[in-house]
C-alpha cells in the first residue's frame, strides 16, 4: 500500500457552516481536492492554497468527467503518495455514487475514509421549515430518485408502492419527471390534496 489516502467527504448541501468538522479538518490538510458541481465554491478556500483543485463536473446529462475517470484520477493521486480529498455535495452515500467510488479505490487497494456529510435530502427541507418526521403527522420518510439512468431495462423505484407506504417523500433530481411523478403517486392512492414543496438550492443564498 503506498501512503496516499482518499478520503471521500461530504460537502453539506450549500451553508459552508453545515460541513462537518471532520471533513474540514481532512480538507485543510489536502494535497488535491476533486470537486462536484453541487459543492459551494467558499469551501475550497479551506483547501491550502496550494492544493491541486479538480472539477469533476456532474450536472445532470452533462458529467463533466466520467465516473471512470473520476476513480482512476483519485487512484492516481493516491499512488503519488497524496492526501486527496474527494469533495460532494451533501452525503457521499446519498445518490453520489460515493459506494461506486469506495469499491473502485478497495479494489485498487488505496486507503480510504468516508467522511459522512448532512444530506441535503433532510438539510433542504429544515432550512425552509420542514421536519421529514412530525409526531401526528409523518412518522416515516424515503429519499428517491427522480432520475433513473434511462439506460435500465427495468425501473427500480416502485412509486406504486412507494404512493401510500411512506408518510414524506423526499424526491432528489425529480424537476424534470415531477408531472410524471405526481401522477404515479396519485394514480397508485396518494391524496392528491397532499402539500408538496419543490425547493432549489436549498441552504444557500442562491
Ligand atoms: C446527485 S444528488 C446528490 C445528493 C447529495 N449526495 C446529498 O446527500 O444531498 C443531487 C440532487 O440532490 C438535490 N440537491 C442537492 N443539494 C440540494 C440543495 N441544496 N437544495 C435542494 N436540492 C438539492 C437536487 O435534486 C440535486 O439534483
Amino acid at each position: 500500500m503506498d501512503g496516499g489516502r482518499v478520503y471521500l467527504v461530504g460537502a453539506g448541501p450549500g451553508d459552508p457552516g453545515l460541513m462537518t468538522v471532520r471533513g474540514l479538518e481532512v480538507l485543510r490538510r489536502a494535497d488535491v481536492v476533486v470537486y462536484d458541481r453541487l459543492v459551494n465554491p467558499a469551501l475550497l478556500d479551506e483547501a491550502p492554497p496550494g492544493a491541486l483543485r479538480l472539477f469533476a463536473g456532474k450536472r445532470a446529462g452533462d458529467h463533466c468527467l466520467p465516473q471512470e475517470e473520476i476513480n482512476a484520477r483519485l487512484i492516481e493521486q493516491a499512488r503519488r503518495g497524496r492526501s486527496v480529498v474527494r469533495l460532494k455535495g451533501g452525503d457521499p452515500f446519498v445518490f453520489g455514487r460515493g459506494g461506486e467510488e469506495a469499491l473502485a479505490l478497495a479494489e485498487a487497494g488505496i486507503a480510504f475514509e468516508v467522511v459522512p456529510g448532512v444530506s441535503a435530502a433532510v438539510a433542504a427541507p429544515a432550512y425552509a421549515g420542514i421536519p421529514v418526521t412530525h409526531r401526528g403527522l409523518s412518522s416515516s420518510f424515503a429519499v428517491v430518485t427522480g432520475h433513473e439512468d434511462p439506460a435500465k431495462e427495468r425501473a427500480d423505484v416502485d412509486w406504486g408502492r412507494l404512493a401510500t407506504a411512506v408518510d414524506t417523500l423526499v424526491v432528489l433530481m425529480g424537476a424534470q419527471s415531477l408531472p410524471r411523478i405526481a401522477a404515479e403517486l396519485v394514480g397508485h392512492g396518494r391524496s392528491p390534496d397532499t402539500p408538496v414543496a419543490l425547493i432549489r438550492w436549498g441552504t444557500t443564498e442562491a
